[in-house]
């Protein structure tokens, strides 16, 4: 149920480098089970969650096998297809293993590996390249948000990720402030509102109208299933990625299921 939007929301989880590929095989049967008894219908809420690469064969075999209607994808991809690149995961290869989505740009990404705003739009350009759904990450730090307000940093992240970006591509885009990250400390869906409406403004501006009101926005910064029912309240908030919380299976089940235990 896409409601008034037209927009199905997505709650993904981003594992980070938690799980190996048996614990992966254990946590997406226990997952997919769990909503199975809950009577989840998945075009109400898509649900993605996004392994390690190493777990992505098994995850692709077990949900192929058992026809689990939950997507998945990797937490990060080359911007180049193949070649002599020691580490890196081609885009070619997430696809061949039926990826639908690739997180882009993650804040710890951009910190830990150094990936400006240039490697993240050449990133963009291999996910369309090889038909993979970029799931686009920005946010600002705390520093960030004292100087410039919460939406300027966020913006101009997206602006330049979007650069050579065809008008009606299907893209995804994450608004994670760096400080609510893993911190405990969510931003108010008010915030998450307010910077997500300022990058549906740009996504109008730099692809078209069409492609602004038929993109997802997620926000994405200590997510719980105590929270999540705010920000997607917000009109412009639909969906969430989650990190810590999408370990846990109660805790992301009940995500998923946000509708229901909030009545919303
Ligand atoms: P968190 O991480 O939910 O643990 O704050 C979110 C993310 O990094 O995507």
């Amino acid at each position: 149920m896409a409601g008034v939007t037209g927009r199905v929301p997505l709650i993904a989880g981003n594992w980070k480098m938690n799980l190996d590929h048996l614990q992966a095989i254990a946590f997406v049967q226990k997952l997919a089970w769990t909503l199975k008894d809950a009577g989840h219908d998945y075009r109400e809420t898509e649900v993605a969650i996004f392994p390690p690469f190493t777990d992505l064969r098994s995850v692709q075999t077990l949900i192929s096998a058992d026809k689990y209607e939950i997507e998945f994808g990797g937490q990060d991809l080359s911007q180049h297809d193949s070649g002599a690149y020691t580490g890196e995961v081609s885009g070619a290869f997430l696809a061949a293993l039926e990826s639908k989505y690739v997180l882009i740009g993650h804040s710890e990404r951009r910190s830990y590996h150094a990936e400006t705003d240039e490697v993240v739009a050449a990133k963009v350009q291999a996910a369309l390249r090889h038909k993979l759904v970029p799931i686009i990450c920005v946010g600002e730090t705390a520093e960030d948000l004292e100087a410039f307000g919460p939406s300027a940093v966020p913006v101009k992240q997206l602006r330049d990720a979007l650069a050579g970006v065809p008008a009606d591509s299907e893209i995804v885009v994450a608004y994670e402030p760096v400080w609510a990250i893993g911190s405990g400390q969510a931003a108010s869906p008010e915030q998450a509102e307010q910077v997500a409406a300022a990058l549906r403004g740009l996504l109008g501006e730099v692809l078209s109208p069409e492609t602004a009101a038929a993109t997802r926005i997620l926000y994405g910064g200590s997510v719980k299933a105590a929270n999540i029912a705010g920000f997607l309240r917000e009109p412009n908030v639909d969906g969430a990625l989650v990190g810590g919380a999408s370990l846990d299976l109660k805790e992301f089940s009940s995500i998923v299921r946000f509708r229901k235990h909030v009545g919303a």
